[in-house]
Formats: C-alpha cells, sequence, structure tokens
C-alpha cells in the first residue's frame, strides 16, 4: 500500500457529493444512496491509517443542506446515528478518535447523545483523527473563531493581525492541522463552504466516481496523484533558488 511523504501522517477531507445521484440512475429514492453512502464511510476509515492518513474529515451535512425535504434531512441524521451505534466499538478497536465538528444546537437529540457518546468512548484512539462535518459552514466556523479572538482583545491593547490568524488557526485546527488534501466525489469541483480557511494549501482531487462506489482503491489514486503534486507553499522550486547553498558547498 501507498504511504504518505509526511512521517506524520496526513489530514484528507472529503465533500462525499453524489448519493442521490447514484440512487436515482438505479431506480431508487435518494435516502438509499445515503445509506449506500455509509459502506463507503466505513470502508475509507478502515483503509485511511494504512495509506498514512493520521486525520481524516468526512462531509456529511452542510448547514445549507438544511433546505432539503425534511423526510431526507431526518433520513440522514438517522443514518449518521445507526453508524455511530454500529461502529462506536470497532472505531473504539481501530484506535479511531471521533469528533464531530459543526454547530451542535440544531442537531436532533437522540443524534446529538450519540455523537457524544462516541466521542466519549472513543477519546483515546491514537491511529486515526476522524472528524465528521455535520450542520457545518466554513464561513460560521471562521466567523466563530473570530469571535473568539475579538474576545481576547481589548480597547486599548487590539490583537495585530498576526496574533488573530493565530488563534482562528488553533481554534480550527487544533488536532487536526491543516489540510494536506482534499477530494470531492461525484464530479462537481467547488468546496460548498468546506474547511475554507485550514484548506488554504490543500491540493484538490475531483473524482467523478459518485460517494457511494468510492473505494480503498479510489483513495490510494487520490494519495498517488497527491503525492506526485509539487507543494510548494507560496515558495519557488528548491532547485531555481540560487541563494539557497549549492549541492557542491552542501559537500564541503
Ligand atoms: C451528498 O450527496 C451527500 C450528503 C448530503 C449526505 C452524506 C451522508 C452520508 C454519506 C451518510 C453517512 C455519513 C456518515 C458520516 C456515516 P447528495 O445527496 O448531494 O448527492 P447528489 O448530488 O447526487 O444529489
Amino acid at each position: 500500500m501507498m504511504q504518505s511523504k509526511s512521517s506524520t501522517g496526513l489530514h484528507v477531507a472529503i465533500i462525499m457529493d453524489g448519493n442521490g445521484r447514484w440512487a436515482t440512475v438505479r431506480g431508487l429514492p435518494r435516502v438509499s444512496g445515503h445509506r449506500a453512502g455509509v459502506t463507503a464511510v466505513r470502508r475509507v476509515v478502515e483503509h485511511a491509517p494504512g495509506l498514512g492518513i493520521r486525520a481524516l474529515t468526512l462531509y456529511a451535512f452542510s448547514s445549507d443542506n438544511w433546505a432539503r425535504p425534511p423526510q431526507e434531512v431526518q433520513s440522514i441524521f438517522w443514518i449518521i446515528r445507526a453508524f455511530l451505534r454500529l461502529e462506536c466499538e470497532r472505531l473504539r478497536q481501530q484506535g479511531a478518535r471521533l469528533e464531530v465538528i459543526g454547530r451542535r444546537d440544531r442537531i436532533p437529540l437522540p443524534l446529538l447523545r450519540e455523537i457524544e457518546r462516541t466521542e466519549s468512548i472513543t477519546a483515546e484512539g491514537g491511529s486515526l483523527h476522524l472528524r465528521i462535518a455535520i450542520d457545518y459552514s466554513a464561513q460560521t466556523s471562521i466567523a466563530v473563531a473570530l469571535a473568539t479572538a475579538a474576545s481576547q482583545t481589548s480597547r486599548h491593547q487590539p490583537l495585530s493581525a498576526e496574533s488573530v490568524r493565530a488563534i482562528v488557526t488553533h481554534t480550527l485546527t487544533a488536532g487536526s492541522g491543516n489540510v494536506d488534501l482534499l477530494i470531492r466525489t461525484g464530479g462537481e469541483q467547488r468546496l460548498s463552504d468546506f474547511l475554507l480557511w485550514e484548506s488554504a494549501y490543500a491540493e484538490l482531487v475531483f473524482t467523478p466516481r459518485m460517494w457511494p462506489d468510492f473505494d480503498e482503491s479510489d483513495l490510494a489514486a487520490a494519495l498517488g496523484d497527491f503525492n506526485h503534486r509539487e507543494r510548494r507553499f507560496g515558495a519557488i522550486p528548491s532547485s531555481l533558488d540560487q541563494s539557497a547553498p549549492s549541492l557542491m558547498e552542501n559537500a564541503q
């Protein structure tokens, strides 16, 4: 299996799109696509650590998804709750630590209880930080982090932009770090308000594969693509940097 270049492991984020279309072309109700999507979630969670992934963030329900018919919204919540109930013990044994990101005040109570239970039971997991985004909006998360920063400032001593940036980064990424690779299934090429701050230097992979069909070979292929990208973080390639010590100088 392919490993990542990083010694500490990668943070991979996935926009799991295409459940509805997967179901519709099969003449099935959309909810069948979401159910089939759970199998794909299980697959990527199981294979992620072996592929060098240490943090995996999955976009399960965006704050804009409240605009869907109430029955579909209810079904998605029910499916996530069933996933947590059925997979909690396996996640613990696998060493996965679950964390749900997003707003919690609008999540139905039975799902909220299941989230809190799973987070507490898996709290010691060290092999994979599994983050599931529910009622999530990147813009709202950034606004909340900015409010946190603002609360630490005073009228006499305003924080510098650098300090605000550090506080926002810490609030949003503590424990998971910035996103290295962002994958979107389902053929669309947009970010849909997902991890906008944390993905400042993420490599993007868009695949036409519908989420229920996404498997470990697709994940490995995306990582293979990622491993061939040159990540420069705004700098120029070291081979063109004449101020860098040359190989001959290094050898002396
Ligand atoms: C987007 O596809 C998918 C969702 C809004 C729901 C994602 C939910 C799951 C995969 C269920 C399980 C999740 C976990 C974490 C256990 P879409 O419905 O927008 O597809 P479409 O673009 O084809 O209509």
